[in-house]
């Protein structure tokens, strides 16, 4: 069994190769570092089983992982994780966002269509925008502002589902979807912008929290294990070909709740400090899970303090000087 993970030196990903690799499996890494780390990956270099392809989705697919000496025959899986996800990417980098989630989509399903491989595209609960509803079911079409700053993740990810939609019933490839709700932990890259590894950082640099408009939007965070675990059993249960699920949290906590627990585990004494809110920030986030639980029987299990007590001695360790 051989599993390609695109983006796999990124956060998810490098969880979800060591997930793989301890059950046994034989694991390609395959990812242009362009937000990943090769540090990220670095304890498995030294394994028969583990192989690191550095290369781009953006390009032919079969020749970047035979350039990288693995035959494409023994693909059996890929999960399709490359994709910049931070906030801050969407303005530093948006046709590359928007070019990794439709053309390098459509090369991973490609390669799949010729090998017989399955497929779990990495989605995104952005698909659903701002919400006008919650919790986010997965019959809710969403509100996205295909103009808006950050059309470029939104939009590309919803164009790839489509991408996803149409392999499946035109080629036949067994694709399924997963759209991820706020995750967190450790290998987050403290400047990557995104909540969790700002806070962080900010307390443990001895700062101010940064909260951008006034605390009160919502979002519910999932520890990176218990995504893992589900990214693991949708790919893995049969019978799920071009079947799609939520993955995260249903607590739903504020931004200034979140500041708070931070500080408190950190035990620093760091304040808060309030900035405008960005363009088409979405106010509420809280996955409806019935799919999830009908399909996987999932449910998250870290709670938020143990995951940020985890995430806060990750950065302790390992990323002060960054
Ligand atoms: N972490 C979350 O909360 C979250 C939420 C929703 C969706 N997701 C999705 O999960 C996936 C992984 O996100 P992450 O949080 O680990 O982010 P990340 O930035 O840490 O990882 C993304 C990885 O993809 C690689 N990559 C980007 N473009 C590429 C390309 N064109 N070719 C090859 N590699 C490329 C990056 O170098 C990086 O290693 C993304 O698809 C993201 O959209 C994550």
């Amino acid at each position: 069994m051989t599993t390609v993970v695109t983006g796999g030196a990124g956060f998810l990903g490098s969880h979800l190769c060591e997930s793989l690799l301890g059950d046994g499996e034989t694991v390609v890494c395959f990812d242009n570092l362009g937000s990943g780390r090769r540090t990220n990956v670095a304890p498995f270099e030294d394994l028969d089983r583990f192989t690191f392809v550095e290369g781009d989705v953006r390009a032919d697919l079969a020749t970047e992982l035979d350039r990288g000496g693995v035959p494409v025959s023994d693909v059996d899986r890929i999960y399709h994780l490359a994709s910049r996800a931070s906030p801050v990417d969407f303005g530093e980098h948006p046709q590359e966002i928007l070019e990794t989630n439709s053309i390098g989509t459509r090369n991973v399903l490609e390669l799949a269509a010729d090998v017989d491989a399955s497929v779990l595209y990495a989605s995104t609960s952005e698909v659903y925008g701002d919400p006008e509803e919650t919790p986010q079911t997965l019959e809710y079409n969403g509100n996205v502002d295909c103009r808006g700053e950050r059309a470029c993740y939104d939009e590309a990810k919803r164009f790839g589902e489509t991408l996803c939609v149409t392999y499946e019933d035109r080629h036949g490839v067994d694709v399924r979807t997963v759209r991820i709700f706020n995750t967190y932990g450790p290998r987050m890259r403290p400047d990557d912008g995104r909540v969790v590894p700002t806070f962080v950082r900010q307390v443990l640099d001895g700062s101010d929290l940064t909260v951008y408009g006034d605390g009160t939007q919502t979002r519910s965070f999932l520890y990176v294990d218990d995504l893992v675990c589900g990214f693991r059993r949708m790919m893995e249960r049969p019978g799920l070909a071009g079947d799609v699920v939520n993955l995260g949290h249903t607590n739903e906590i504020t931004i200034n709740e979140l500041a708070t627990t931070i500080a408190e585990l950190s035990a620093g004494d760091s304040g808060v400090v309030y900035e405008p809110l960005p363009e088409d920030d979405p106010q509420r986030r809280q996955p409806d899970l019935s799919r999830t639980r009908e399909l996987l029987d999932w449910e998250p299990t870290v709670t938020l303090e143990a995951g940020i007590e985890r995430t806060i001695a990750h950065f302790r360790e390992n990323e002060l000087d960054a």
